[in-house]
């Protein structure tokens, strides 16, 4: 019946359809996946496997990963229902990688609480972690078989350019020139796939068009951009309490930031030495680094050029998510939700 679009024809008859269609908040999509974990079945033996896992989940974290699952399932007209077996899968495969990546920078603060390697061993941390990344494909092999091979793939991919991400991170440790791009490269592999491939699941399980779905992927990625800049700036200028990460890590294990390679390219005489000085060992006085480092880096102003490289990959994101052909009405949850994260203190 053309009706409608006779007496429409100016509306695209998605947004017809889809208005009627009601949507969580994300505060519900939160709920959501807080229940969904706290049904995960952890109490298995031996207890010094599991105990560790649960701890880590227990602790809480921003969910952002699973909510976004669940809201571009949402945002595409999908039942969320669907999508909530993936979205746990992914949350507790993000959550080993920090079990792991603790590890990997002697990072003993997690969540506001001791991180798994420093309250038990790093074999623990090893060990659970794994268990961790097992679970995860447990969970999404329950996804619907219609979308399983898709889901799987996109999972797949994700892990593995993590680990990419990772390596890079660690190599950069010990390299004191890494150019603007080259840093960029490392954290969107290990930070913005999995944001990316977070929405693609969801967009995929919804049945989204394939444009839709590499547009919704290339938004995930530029908000995984701005996410880890604004993780590394924290790690500066966050206050402790409030981020639940030691503040000064990045500093101590000499990674190569952008407000590292930003102060570097603009230091000068003697800050230039000390920071060149600093940046080549860590056998320095952990306190007195992150002190020197910081007042290097405050007189440089390398925190306004992070945040206008925030601001710039996020807008970049919302020209991807603007492209996306669903209702206007239907983007605005995700977007709401998104400028909240780049302007986030945790
Ligand atoms: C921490 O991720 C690792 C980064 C990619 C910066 P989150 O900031 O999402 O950590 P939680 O899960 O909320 O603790
Ligand atoms: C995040 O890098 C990437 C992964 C955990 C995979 P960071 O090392 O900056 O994360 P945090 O700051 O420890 O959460
Ligand atoms: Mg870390
Ligand atoms: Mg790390
Ligand atoms: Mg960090």
């Amino acid at each position: 019946m053309p009706y409608t679009l006779y007496i429409f024809p100016f509306i695209p008859k998605k947004c017809l359809s889809h208005s009627q269609y009601n949507m969580h908040s994300s505060d519900q999509l939160l709920k959501i996946i807080k229940s969904a974990l706290s049904k995960v079945k952890l109490d298995g033996k031996p207890v010094e496997l599991y105990l560790p896992i649960s701890y880590t989940l227990d602790l809480g974290g921003k969910r952002i990963r699973p909510v976004m699952v669940l809201m571009a399932c949402e945002m595409f007209g999908g039942n969320i229902e669907k999508a909530v077996n993936p979205a746990i899968a992914i949350e507790i495969f993000h959550n080993f990688t920090l079990l792991h990546d603790d590890i990997m920078d002697n990072a003993p603060i997690r969540r506001g609480k001791e991180s798994v390697f420093k309250k038990w061993n790093a074999n623990v941390a090893i060990l659970s972690g794994d268990t961790m990344f097992a679970l995860a494909y447990k969970h999404l092999a329950k996804s619907d078989i219609n979308v399983l091979h898709n889901v799987l793939e996109i999972f797949t991919k994700a892990a593995i350019e993590v680990c990419e991400g990772q390596q890079y991170d660690m190599n950069y440790e010990t390299i004191e020139n890494i150019t603007i791009s080259e840093y960029i490269e490392m954290i969107r592999l290990k930070t913005s796939v999995l944001i990316a491939a977070s929405l693609k699941t969801g967009a995929v399980i919804a049945g989204a068009e394939e444009k839709d779905v590499n547009n919704i992927y290339n938004f995930g990625e530029y908000v995984g951009l701005a996410f880890q800049l604004q993780d590394d700036m924290l790690d500066v200028y966050g206050n402790q309490d409030v981020f639940g990460k030691k503040v000064g890590g990045d500093i101590l294990t000499n990674k190569k930031t952008y407000l590292y390679i930003k102060a570097l390219k603009d230091a000068k005489g003697k800050d230039l030495d000390e920071l060149k000085q600093y940046f080549s060992s860590t056998d320095f006085d952990p306190e007195e680094k992150i002190r020197v480092v910081t007042e290097i880096y405050n007189r440089l102003g390398v925190m306004d050029s992070t945040i206008s490289l925030i601001n710039e990959y996020y807008k970049k994101a919302l020209t991807y998510l603007d492209a996306i052909t669903v209702c206007e009405d239907r983007k605005i949850i995700l977007k709401k939700y998104s400028d909240q994260l780049t302007n986030r203190n945790f």
